[in-house]
C-alpha cells in the first residue's frame, strides 16, 4: 500500500547550551521588537537571564511577559491578555520560554495578533487561517513537544474541558531544544512530563494514522525514554539522562505533530478539566486501561512496543508478547511514582463516568484515529477499568 505523508517540523535546534543562540536566532528572524513570554518558575530558576543576556548580545529589543500561576492549562482569557500585550506593542517576534502551558499560551497569542477573534473560535482541526507573528518556542521540561507541534491546548473554563486548537498556522519557525535547562526541572514534573512524551510517541504509533516516518522516530524515542526517565527522575543533575530525555521527548513531539493522539489524550481531557490534575498525571492513570482496550486491534505494533522498551519477547506467543508492553509500561510507571489507576490519584467517583465518556467521545478529531473503532459505552468500560 503506497502512502501520502505530508512531515512539517520547525526549524530545529539540539543541544547543550543551544539558548546561547536565542539572539542570534531572533535576529535571523528579523527581531526588531520582541515579546518573551515565560513564567515565575522560569524566572526563579535563573533561565529568564540567560535568554535575556543571549538577545541583549544581539542588541535585540526585548520586553519580558511573565504569566501567573495558572491551572496545569491555562484558560482561554490568558491567551487573550497576552495576545493583547502583543498587539499593543507591535512585537514582531514572540518567544516563549517555558513549560508546555507557557509555550502554547506564547504560540496561540503570535497566531491572535494576526487573526480575529478569541481563542475558542478556533478550538478543533485547521481553524486558524493566518500564520501569527514568527515565533522561538523553547521548553524547559522534556515532554510536551510544544516547541515542534501545531497544536496548544487550554481550558474551556465554560465546560470546564480541555480543547485543543490544531492547526498548522501554529507550528513554530524555531524550535531551540537545550536539555541544559531542564535541569532545575524538579522530580514530580519530570516524570509527568516524561510520560506525556512517552505516550507522544507510543500512541500515534498504534493509531490509524502511523507511517513509516513518525513509526521509525517513535520507536526510538519509546526506547530513549525507557531508559532514561529512571535516572533524570532520580537525579536532576545527571546530564546524560537530561540529554536523551530531551531528544526523546523532541521526537516524540515530532510524532504527535504529524501522526496525531488519540484514546488517551482524548479520555483525560475531561478528567483533567474536572481534577485539574496536571496533563501527564492524568494520562499516566488512563494509560493502561486505554492500552489494554487497544490492545487486540494492534497486537503486531504493540509486540514491538514491547521490544523498543528492551523486553525480551522471542519464543512468546503473540499475545503474549504484546501484553509485556503492558507489563513495562506498569514498571516504568510505577518507578517514577506515577499513578497506574484513577484511584491511585483519590479519584474514586465512578458516577462521572457515563459524563466523561460523553464529552470524550466528541473528540473524534483524535478517536478517529484510534485502531479501534469506540463507542461511549465501549469508552465507558475504558473508564471502569482504569479505575
Ligand atoms: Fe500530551
Amino acid at each position: 500500500m503506497f502512502q501520502t505523508i505530508p512531515f512539517n517540523t520547525p526549524s530545529i535546534l539540539f543541544g547543550m547550551d543551544t539558548m546561547h543562540q536565542l539572539g542570534k536566532q531572533a535576529k535571523k528572524l528579523g527581531a526588531g521588537r520582541t515579546l518573551l513570554v515565560t513564567g515565575p518558575n522560569v524566572k526563579e530558576a535563573g533561565i529568564l537571564d540567560r535568554a535575556l543576556s543571549s538577545l541583549k548580545a544581539e542588541s535585540v529589543d526585548v520586553e519580558v511577559n511573565i504569566q501567573g500561576r495558572d491551572t496545569p492549562e491555562p484558560a482561554t482569557s490568558v491567551v487573550e491578555d497576552t495576545a493583547e500585550v502583543a498587539r499593543k506593542g507591535k512585537f514582531e517576534v514572540i518567544i516563549g520560554l517555558g513549560g508546555g502551558s507557557i509555550l502554547d499560551v506564547a504560540k496561540m497569542a503570535s497566531a491572535l495578533v494576526t487573526n480575529p477573534g478569541k481563542t475558542k473560535d478556533y478550538f478543533g482541526p485547521e481553524k486558524v487561517p493566518h500564520r501569527g507573528k514568527p515565533t522561538i518556542i523553547i521548553p524547559t521540561t522534556s515532554g510536551t513537544g510544544a516547541e515542534v507541534t501545531q497544536h496548544a491546548i487550554f481550558l474551556d473554563r465554560e465546560v470546564n474541558v480541555k480543547k485543543a486548537v490544531a492547526s498548522s498556522a501554529l507550528l513554530p519557525n524555531v524550535a531551540i531544544i537545550d536539555p541544559m535547562l531542564t535541569v532545575s526541572c524538579p522530580p514530580r514534573v519530570t516524570a509527568s512530563a516524561g510520560i506525556d512524551a512517552y505516550i507522544h510517541a507510543a500512541e500515534p504509533f498504534l493509531s490509524k494514522n502511523a507511517n513509516p516516518i513518525t513509526d521509525a522516530l517513535a520507536l526510538h524515542a519509546v526506547s530513549m525514554i525507557t531508559r532514561w526517565l529512571g535516572p533524570a527522575f532520580a537525579d536532576g543533575n545527571n546530564l546524560e539522562a537530561r540529554y536523551y530525555m530531551a531528544m526523546g521527548s523532541l521526537m516524540a513531539g515530532m510524532v504527535l505533530s504529524n501522526s496525531g493522539t488519540s484514546l488517551v489524550h482524548a479520555m483525560a481531557y475531561p478528567v483533567g478539566g474536572e481534577y485539574h490534575t496536571s496533563h501527564g498525571i492524568t494520562l499516566s492513570a488512563l494509560l493502561l486501561g486505554c492500552f489494554e482496550g487497544i490492545l487486540m486491534a494492534k497486537q503486531e505494533k504493540m509486540i514491538l512496543l514491547a521490544k523498543a522498551m528492551g523486553e525480551p519477547v522471542d519464543g512468546l506467543a503473540p499475545r503474549e508478547a504484546a501484553l509485556r508492553a503492558l507489563d513495562a509500561i506498569r514498571h516504568l510507571l510505577q518507578s517514577v511514582d506515577l499513578p497506574v489507576s484513577l484511584r491511585d490519584l483519590d479519584i474514586t467517583d465512578k458516577t462521572k463516568i457515563p459524563r466523561w465518556a460523553i464529552e470524550a467521545h466528541k473528540e473524534q478529531r483524535l478517536l478517529s484515529r484510534s485502531p479501534r473503532v469506540l463507542s461511549v459505552k465501549d469508552i465507558e468500560r475504558i473508564y471502569e477499568r482504569a479505575f
